[in-house]
């Protein structure tokens, strides 16, 4: 199994381009069920976890091709409306298939995700939604099992979520797009990736208003066509390549980004002293000295995102201060802290809060990455910590980050990619 070797010390220094948003990308090519056309999507990343998408609309009929940063999705030969558990335990994201699968082909059985590293992570809302749609659903043998009843199409409702999540109002969305009649959805998710998911579907002749609010409306339209779309950056990726240069005092370039997405963390990396330029697709960041330590909460966009946490905490471990966490979207996504501890931070958990006091310095050991953000955490860690850091179960990484090592690499970083255990 590969892992990372990471030997610390080197401040990053240079220029990177980032990739599309994997959060945007996967909801874009389960869009591709909802027309016979072709949908051609650019600027998507190559991630594991694309691929996997990849692999489970393949299952279904739809055909699936990739060239370079380009893939495209024809689902017109779609001979099948099911999610297998095996596909859908490796990835939570294949959900947001079912809603696309209800409002195409009047059917869907689609495997409930079970538990996750991070937290529960319940899909009641997303049921929710769907049967105010119309949609009739039943739990069988592990399954989400949905279809219209009597029901041509489904119908267009006013839908009040319960909280703000994010695959659930995408899942929504895409399914009013061919229901009958106008759908409201409130209390939606205003993550830049639902705009840009709902300009897609747009494109694709969909008809949506206020995507990137919390009131979405969308009227439902008889039939969505082919389209080209270009996926917009990753926001995280963009912010963890951000972190990295701030602890390691560099002065790093970011080509390709969307500096307007990132608000929440560029705040807190300039009140952790960075020196920060953006232009309308790059952001430059400078860090001399020390960082300051910062407290942060976080909450669904446009504050602090839960996907920047970790990687901001590995920043806080040696800062110079203490600063508090609290993690308020996911109930267990503190995983890195131990792993953390390892390299000699100082954290304590109390609840939903961390209380992280700034160390002098870092010490290399093996850790191991427990989720996609969590294994960006400890790179981030390792890049300062003194001595050699490898990180375990790197698997994690490859799912989110487009060759993290050899971009990291290109700035300077000494990292390297290992395929077996060290002595
Ligand atoms: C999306 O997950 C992202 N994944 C996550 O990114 C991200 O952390 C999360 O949004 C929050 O921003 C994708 O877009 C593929 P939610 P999602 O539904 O949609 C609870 C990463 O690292 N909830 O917004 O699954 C839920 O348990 C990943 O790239 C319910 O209770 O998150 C959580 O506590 C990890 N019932 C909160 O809401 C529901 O029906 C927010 O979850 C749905 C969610």
């Amino acid at each position: 199994m590969d892992r990372l070797r990471i030997r610390g010390g080197q401040p990053l220094q240079g220029s990177v381009r980032v990739a599309g948003a994997k959060n945007a990308a996967l909801k874009m090519l389960a869009a591709g069920l909802l027309t016979t056309d072709e949908l051609a999507l650019s600027n998507v990343p190559m991630l594991a976890d694309i691929t996997t998408m990849g692999r489970l609309l393949a299952g279904m009929g739809v055909k699936v091709a990739r060239d370079r940063d380009t893939v495209t999705v024809r689902s017109d030969g779609l001979h099948s409306t099911e999610a297998s558990y095996d596909l859908v335990k490796t990835m939570r994201a294949s959900i947001v298939v079912l809603g696309p699968l209800l409002a195409r082909a009047g059917s869907a059985r689609v495997s409930l995700p079970g538990g996750c590293a991070i937290g529960a992570r319940p899909v009641d809302q997303h049921l929710k939604g769907l049967q105010a749609l119309g949609a009739q659903i039943r739990i069988e043998h592990g399954y989400i099992v949905a279809d219209l009843g009597s029901n041509r199409r489904l119908r267009g409702a006013r839908i009040v979520t319960d909280l703000v999540t994010v695959t659930g109002t995408e899942n929504l969305m895409m399914a009013a797009t061919l229901a009958d009649g106008q759908t409201v959805i409130e209390n939606a998710a205003r993550e830049p990736e639902v705009a840009d998911l709902a300009a897609c579907l747009n494109r694709m002749g969909a008809r949506i208003r206020g995507a990137g609010t919390d009131r979405i409306a969308i009227e439902g339209v008889d039939r969505l066509h082919g389209a080209q779309y270009r996926v917009m950056p990753d926001r995280i990726e963009t912010g963890s390549f951000l972190v990295a240069a701030a602890i390691t005092g560099g002065d790093v370039r970011l080509e390709g980004a969307a500096p307007a997405t990132l608000d929440a963390v560029l705040d807190k990396l300039r009140e952790a002293g960075a020196e920060i330029q953006a232009g309308e697709d790059w952001i430059r960041l400078r860090m001399v000295g020390r960082p300051r330590a910062v407290n942060l909460r976080t909450a669904p966009y446009p504050a602090f995102p839960t996907d920047m946490q970790a990687q901001f905490m590995a920043l806080g471990c040696v800062a110079d201060g203490v600063g508090a966490i609290v993690e308020t979207i996911f109930e267990n996504r503190f995983m890195h802290v131990l792993e953390l501890q390892r390299l000699g931070a100082d954290i304590g958990i109390d609840g939903n809060t961390a209380i992280v006091r700034g160390v002098a310095r870092l010490s290399g050991a093996r850790v191991m990455a427990t989720d996609l953000r969590a294994s960006a955490s400890l790179v981030i860690a390792g890049l300062v910590a003194d001595g050699e850091t490898w990180v375990d179960r790197i698997y994690h990484l490859d799912r989110g980050y487009e060759r993290m090592e050899q971009r990291l690499t290109q700035l300077g970083a000494r990292i390297e990619r290992v395929g077996s255990t060290p002595a």
